[in-house]
């Protein structure tokens, strides 16, 4: 399955899949839609904090995955979040898989030490997905959201890569 960085053309796809999970789900947590505008940063933030597409057979977005910083703070350059969202009639067919089969590597190759999901509980598809991709589950938050009614859990998988101080790293010139 082909999984590409994503462009400024798949956003409009990326936003309905997002915002259908915002509306419908709980794996996101916000409660308002994001607009096209809110989207763009994650574009712009290529290449240090990948954005991956798994496109369609027949165009469109199947999924997408992307990192992004783990908190703001500069000693945390070297830890990232990850998320990935697969649309509804396309989830079970290997497409979470294929996003992090590209994802996870540039993650490491780009010289991030921690890479940590948040998973909002219970998620056995998602836990199943970092797992597998060796990810360890480090214990739960208790009811941190609220979203439709109810309070939810929120578990937190890590990998952890590399030993010694930060590499120097070159980045790529475009996304
Ligand atoms: C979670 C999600 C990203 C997984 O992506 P996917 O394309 O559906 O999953 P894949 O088909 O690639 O399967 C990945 C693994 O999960 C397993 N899996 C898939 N659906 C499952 C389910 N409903 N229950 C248990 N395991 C499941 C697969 O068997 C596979 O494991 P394997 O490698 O041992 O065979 C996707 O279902 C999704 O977008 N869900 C809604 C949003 C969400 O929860 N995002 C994650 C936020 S942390």
């Amino acid at each position: 399955m082909l999984v590409r960085p994503a462009t400024p053309a798949d956003l409009p796809a990326v936003l309905a899949i997002v915002n259908r999970e915002i509306r419908e789900g709980v794996a996101h947590f916000g409660l308002r839609e994001h607009t096209l505008t809110e989207l763009e940063p994650w574009l712009a933030n290529h290449p240090r904090l990948p954005f991956l597409v798994a496109p369609g057979p027949a165009g469109g977005v199947l999924g997408y995955a992307r990192a992004g910083r783990w908190k703001d703070r500069e000693a945390y350059d070297w830890a990232t979040e990850v998320g990935v969202y697969v649309r509804p009639d396309a989830q079970g067919r290997g497409v979470g898989k294929a996003l992090y089969q590209v994802l996870i590597p540039s993650l490491v190759a780009l010289g991030y030490r921690s890479i940590i999901a948040g998973i909002a509980l219970p998620n056995p598809a998602s836990v199943r997905l970092h797992e597998a991709f060796g990810m360890r589950h480090l214990g739960d938050f208790h009811k941190v959201g609220y979203k439709h009614g109810q309070w939810i859990d929120v578990g937190y998988w890590e990998l952890t890569v590399g030993e010694g101080p930060p590499a120097a790293i070159s980045l790529p010139s475009s996304s």
